[in-house]
């Protein structure tokens, strides 16, 4: 039997991201503001991008003042012909991408009888269109340049559970699901890893006023083991491993942080 003996990495050194460029999208709030906050004290630069550009200043801001490095890029996920400008924008600022977190989302809520076809298109067209095409154009400069790269696409704990009014998110976050898989096959040659991260019910400032009315209480305790909305502060040692070296040799995954919802 050959043992190698490979040198050991102390934590630090195994999630570090010193010198990475990584692209967020959907910084603007909620948890893609606390992944470029992470990704920025773990020494990436990064490159924050959603439509409320006012949003994304007051964060770099924030994490220049923590002593990282950030910029600000006008991005609508939904508008294809925007996704090269907003990469170009990314390289002249830090250099190529080498982390995408394809974070962008919404949902709307409507029982599926009544759902309008506007309303469908807005759910599909953000949450599994817009992580497609910025993935695709992510993949397509990581294997140009010949680095490879980490994405991580935001799903969701719902991709495995249905909940009324929430169909058509449910089936765009399946969806990432498997596009997460699908990629990770596609671009392994190219050294990109894809993963996805599928958060249960985390509080942001989106669902706050609902979770903390009566209903709201009374659904975490019925519906979540651990009986306790996520911090988003609970999505950062997933996020950490699948960008950094940490999470090397996986890809095609999608990591469940849901507190036990989906059981
Ligand atoms: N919070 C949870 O409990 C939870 C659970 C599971 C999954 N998730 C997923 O996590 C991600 C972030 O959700 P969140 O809770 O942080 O919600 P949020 O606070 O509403 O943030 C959503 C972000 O997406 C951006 N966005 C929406 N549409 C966009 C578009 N067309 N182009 C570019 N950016 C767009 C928004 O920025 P602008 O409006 O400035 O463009 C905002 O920054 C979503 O994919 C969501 O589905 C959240």
């Amino acid at each position: 039997m050959v043992i190698k003996n490979t040198a050991m990495k102390s934590a630090n050194a195994l999630f570090d991201l010193t010198g990475r460029t990584a692209l967020v999208t959907g910084a603007s709030s909620g948890l893609g503001w606390r992944f470029a906050e992470v990704l920025a004290a773990n020494g990436a630069n990064v490159v924050l991008a959603a439509r409320r550009v006012e949003r994304l200043e007051s964060l770099k801001a924030a994490i220049e003042q923590s002593g990282g490095r950030a910029a600000c890029v006008a991005l609508d996920v939904t508008d294809q012909s925007a996704i090269p400008a907003a990469f170009d924008a990314a390289e002249a600022a830090f250099g190529p991408v080498d982390i995408l977190i394809n974070n962008a989302g919404l949902a709307v809520e409507a029982m599926l009888m009544d759902m309008s076809a506007e309303d469908w298109r807005k759910v599909l067209g953000t949450d599994l269109d817009g992580v497609f095409f910025v993935g695709q154009e992510a993949a397509r400069r990581m294997s140009a340049n010949g680095n490879g790269g980490s994405i991580v696409n935001i799903a969701s704990a719902i991709a495995f559970k249905v909940g009324k009014t929430l169909g058509a998110y449910a089936a765009a976050k399946a969806g990432v699901v498997q596009l997460t898989k699908a990629m990770g096959l596609e671009f392994a040659s190219s050294n990109i890893r894809v993963n996805a991260i599928c958060p249960g019910y985390i509080e942001t400032e989106i669902n706050s006023d609902f979770f903390a009315t009566e209903r709201g209480q009374q659904m975490i305790q019925r519906t979540v083991p651990m009986k306790r909305l996520g911090d988003t502060q609970d999505l950062d040692g997933t996020l950490l491993l699948l960008a950094s070296e940490a999470g090397a040799f996986i890809t095609g995954t999608s990591i469940i942080v849901d507190g036990g919802l989906v059981l």
